[in-house]
């Protein structure tokens, strides 16, 4: 797929940072509310390029949120509150994906934080799992560990994915057409020790399932886009394939049966994260802001070995997805999955 070139921006600057995905901005001067003209040409960057890096962008929390919020409706941590957490910052537009504690201290191997942050350093996109789906992250990293301690976030190119779907796997989804169930317990389970005390006995089928098309064409670029995460409990078929399955509201669509289902979540998430498809952005400043575009990106937080040793300050806002594919088959609600 041909990219944008640099000569078709005029406020901006660009530098792609691998062949199919992501690029690094410069020019845009994030000490006043960015303009019209550049934020248009920043979201014509991001359609292309799926992952933009902005270093030293230096935003506070007001103009983080006050940037997000150019993208769309931006998402809360509402839910996050109603079940007892504290915001360590002024604004519930902003997620807390630091390796800190409400009160700002570390969070220590083993904890309940610890154990539950781990989900995001397998493979996801951003809040597949709730009934509205992300469309852009911005993620700003407030402070970060000294250089060579890891916590790098890596993206991969799930659309290019698509297009480099081994013939058969190709044909299988297109025939099939998969609905994805995604839940956030499941990849928290996924991502923690098995006997971790605070998750062993979470049973995602207990909470409501996200369900969203598993192939899905990108609307903004037209390409055809992998909706895949960690987040993937099991599969679907749109279209029923016994003569005696009978929906209900708890199982709308029948499940493509184990081992199978499992099977191939896990041959489309080996596929699309594979070097290839693979940009690791290093954190080099605090100041630093990455925008991401869930609905034609997965992404993952590296670990390190700063966790229990230094602070890695990351802040996040969170937009809806505004398009047609934002709800899946999901009930129009605004409940949330919460961390119990
Ligand atoms: C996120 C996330 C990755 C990181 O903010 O959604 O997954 O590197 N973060 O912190
Ligand atoms: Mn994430």
């Amino acid at each position: 797929m041909p990219h944008a070139t640099d000569t078709e921006y005029q406020h901006i600057q660009l530098r792609e940072l691998a062949p199919t995905i992501g690029a690094e901005i410069t020019g845009v001067d994030f000490s006043k509310p960015v303009e019209k003209e550049v934020f248009d040409e920043i979201h014509r960057a991001i359609v292309n390029y799926g992952v933009l890096v902005f270093r030293h962008a230096s935003l506070d929390d007001a103009c983080h949120v006050a940037f997000s919020a150019l993208f769309g409706e931006l998402d809360d941590i509402k839910p996050y509150l109603a079940l007892g957490r504290k915001n360590r910052f002024p604004f519930d537009e902003l997620f807390d994906v630091s390796n800190q504690e409400d009160d700002g201290s570390l969070i220590k191997l083993g904890s309940k934080r610890h154990h539950t942050g781990l989900g995001n350093s397998i493979f996801h996109v951003d809040s597949s799992f709730n009934p509205r789906r992300a469309g852009f992250s911005l993620l700003r990293a407030h402070s970060l560990p000294p250089p060579g301690h890891g916590g790098n976030t890596d993206f991969a190119d799930t659309r290019t994915a698509f297009d480099e779907l081994p013939e058969d796997l190709r044909k299988d989804l297109l025939e099939n057409q998969y609905i994805g169930a995604h839940s956030l317990m499941h990849s928290r389970k996924k991502a923690a020790p098995k006997d971790s005390q605070w998750l062993k006995d979470v049973d995602p089928e207990k909470f409501p399932f996200g369900r969203h098309d598993v192939i899905q064409t990108h609307g903004p670029s037209g390409r055809q886009n992998l909706y895949i995460a960690n987040h993937l409990h099991h599969l679907e078929y749109k279209h029923p394939k016994s003569k005696d399955f009978v929906a209900t509201p708890e199982q709308p669509f029948e499940r493509v049966p184990e081992p199978q289902s499992t099977e191939l979540i896990e041959k489309l998430l080996a596929h699309a994260t594979q070097d290839k498809y693979v940009l690791s952005v290093e954190w080099q400043n605090e100041g630093d802001l990455v925008i991401w575009d869930n609905t034609c990106v997965m992404h993952k937080a590296g670990q390190g070995t700063f966790m229990e040793k230094y602070a890695r300050d990351m802040r996040r806002c969170t937009v809806h997805d505004g398009s047609k594919d934002a709800w899946g088959y999901n009930e129009k609600t605004t409940v949330r999955m919460g961390l119990p």
